[in-house]
């Protein structure tokens, strides 16, 4: 009988947390499972970004790691949602090698669709390309919103507004 009320209650614990659609820690949003803080209220490189995300989290976040079509489309929605159109910093960057994207716990940001944007070729003007485009000089991940909220690349002394996640 005790058991049956402990687990009773357990199911209660669930239900609730159910119904209030947030798993994540307050002032997260939770979007497709992942627990994202927009900080639309700062504006900053992309370095100091990457450090304001783990001094932000007490160390348990990091800037955003972004790698399901879903969770990009939802990111979407909610900036439009809320009408922010601003530009966010995610935590991809390919400065320690050039053209090796990774996010800021190594593992490899995705390429091509449904992630980066498209631009046309240079030389080509029917040719159509995705970024990232700008070698170098472009080392660190942005959604831009004149992209569409779409992946960029970005000189990372550019600044635009932390986007944040729990690690997971
Ligand atoms: C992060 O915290 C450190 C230590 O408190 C501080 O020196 C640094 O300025 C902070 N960085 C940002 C970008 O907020």
């Amino acid at each position: 009988m005790k058991m049956l009320d402990k687990s009773k209650l357990l199911l209660l614990a669930a239900l609730a947390e159910f119904s209030l659609g947030n798993n994540c820690p307050t002032g997260f949003e939770e979007i497709n499972g992942y627990c994202l803080q927009f900080h639309a209220e700062v504006r900053m490189n992309w370095y100091d970004a990457a450090e304001f995300c783990v001094n932000i989290t007490n160390g348990l976040g990091m800037l955003a790691k972004v790698d399901h079509g879903n969770t990009l489309r939802g990111i979407a929605e909610f900036i439009d949602d809320f009408d922010m159109k601003k530009s966010f910093w995610l935590g991809g960057s390919d400065e320690s090698v050039e053209g090796d994207w990774r996010w800021r716990d190594d593992t490899r940001v995705p390429f091509g669709t449904p992630f980066w944007a498209i631009h046309s070729g240079l030389l080509v003007i029917s040719a159509w390309d995705h970024e990232p485009s700008g070698g170098k000089g472009e080392n660190c991940l942005l959604l831009n919103e004149e992209r569409l909220y779409y992946f960029d690349d970005e000189d990372c002394s550019h600044k635009a507004h932390p986007l944040c996640s729990i690690y997971q």
